[in-house]
């Protein structure tokens, strides 16, 4: 007789209702495809009465995730409910430790409680799966820890928030503010449930940039002070300046070894409008992995909303149902390093930097006579003046300098009253 899995799905918000949808409609092909079969025996969520895109099934309905498992034999238990902490963690933590698998997207509790849960999970020989926590749909971690397994990884970088990288687009395709693009991109399900702040403020990138990292060079979670900086500060503006200089503005989630130290990074970035990262737009990923033998591989995809995460986290689900009982981070957790982190002081780019002055004579000098205090050489330079209210834009693209020095340069001015707000920077891709 074939084996019957029962499963649980905790948290019925965009995602985990499309996931049971999936699953409801999927059973068949499940099985033929693994050889099992497969049962939700429960779900759960705060509110039984929320609007839902999809019907639930009330009578295996529980408002407290925890009580499943003392009346279920649950072997699979998906946890979408996305907290780093609280209810997440306790329900994750408590499956694991009953030796039931748990599939996740969750990356704000991987990349904080990952190294924890990972051993959990192999002391419990059960698996923890987490593909739909970079990227979407992209299967870029099961590339990592299957397809390039014996690869020699150096860097990966990419575009890794599907809001961001939408609210970039739309503002330059519709010439709409920022706040209006952003209530789009809350429709359609790709930002953060109840907080898009963590896709704005780079942080939801970055869970993923440290996900990554750990997987590509065989690492624990690093938890390192780190350059984190979201797209909150650039405005239409900034997106017209850089449409003429042939230059597309993108968050780019960057991780590296130099030196054999970690550098992990997440910023927004100017990149060529004709390169390949220039061209992933909307809710568009991107990843793209320097390894050796490999060499350059490239994965695009869906990076967020309910369809692509929930294709990862069925793939999650067949790896475990054909029986791949796989260690969290691909190696023991024993084995996994811990990377000393590369100073950020000593992180080098060309830089943008845009300066609302008034327009009066001896400001121009003042910036650039700063900028050659710090040995910090100007490669471009364009002014546009605004002759009614007598101020002007000065955009200035500079040769390379560290993040050290570019700081120290830029910290005067703070506090100068002839330029009206603290410059923009934004950092050109290397
Ligand atoms: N809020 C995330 C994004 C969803 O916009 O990319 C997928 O992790």
């Amino acid at each position: 007789m074939k084996k019957i899995y029962n499963i649980a799905v905790v948290g019925l918000g965009q995602v985990g209702i499309y996931l049971l949808n999936e699953l409801n409609n999927k059973k068949k092909s499940i099985e033929i495809k693994t050889g099992t079969k497969i049962n939700v025996v429960a779900i759960s969520a705060k509110n039984i009465k929320k609007k839902r895109k999809f019907k639930i099934n009330k009578r295996i309905f529980y408002s407290n995730p925890l009580d499943i498992l003392k009346k279920h034999k649950v072997d699979i238990l998906f946890e979408a409910i996305g907290l780093s902490d609280g209810i997440s963690k306790k329900i994750v933590e408590k499956a694991l430790k009953s030796k039931v698998h748990v599939i996740t997207p969750n990356k704000a509790l991987i990349s904080k409680h990952g190294n924890y849960l990972a051993k959990l999970a192999e002391k419990n020989n059960v698996n923890l799966e987490f593909e739909a926590s970079v990227a979407g749909g992209i299967p870029i971690l099961r590339s990592i820890k299957e397809g390039l397994a014996t690869n020699k990884i150096s860097k990966i970088y990419g575009i890794l928030n599907g809001t961001s990288n939408y609210i970039l687009s739309e503002m330059e395709n519709s010439n709409q503010k920022f706040n209006d693009v952003l209530i789009k991109a809350q429709k359609l399900g790709y930002a953060e449930p109840g907080n898009p702040k963590l896709d704005l403020n780079g942080f939801d990138a970055f869970a993923k940039v440290r996900i990554l990292s750990a997987l590509a060079f065989n690492s624990k979670i690093s938890q390192h002070k780190c350059l984190m900086e979201g797209i909150e500060k650039i405005e239409l503006k900034d997106i017209k300046i850089a449409n003429q200089l042939d230059l597309r503005i993108k968050l780019l989630g960057i991780t590296e070894l130099k030196k054999n130290q970690l550098f992990e990074s997440v910023h927004p970035c100017l990149v060529n409008k004709k390169s390949y990262i220039g061209n992933v737009n909307g809710v568009m990923n991107a990843v793209i992995l320097e390894g050796k033998p490999v060499g350059e591989s490239i994965l695009q995809g869906e990076g967020a909303g309910p369809g692509p995460t929930s294709s990862s986290l069925l793939s999650d689900l067949l790896s475990i149902l054909r029986g791949n009982i796989k260690k969290p981070f691909g190696i023991p957790f024993a084995q996994l390093k811990a990377l000393k982190s590369y100073n950020i002081n000593n992180y080098t780019n060309s830089l943008y930097l845009r300066f609302e002055v008034r327009d009066r004579p001896g400001v121009l000098s003042q910036i650039t006579n700063r900028l050659a205090k710090y040995k910090i050489s100007v490669k471009r330079l364009i002014q546009t003046p605004d002759k009614i209210n007598k101020k002007a834009t000065i955009v200035i693209i500079t040769h390379k300098t560290s993040e050290i020095n570019s700081k120290k340069c830029l910290s005067i001015f703070k506090n100068n009253k002839n330029i009206l707000k603290f410059p923009t920077l934004i950092r050109l891709y290397n």
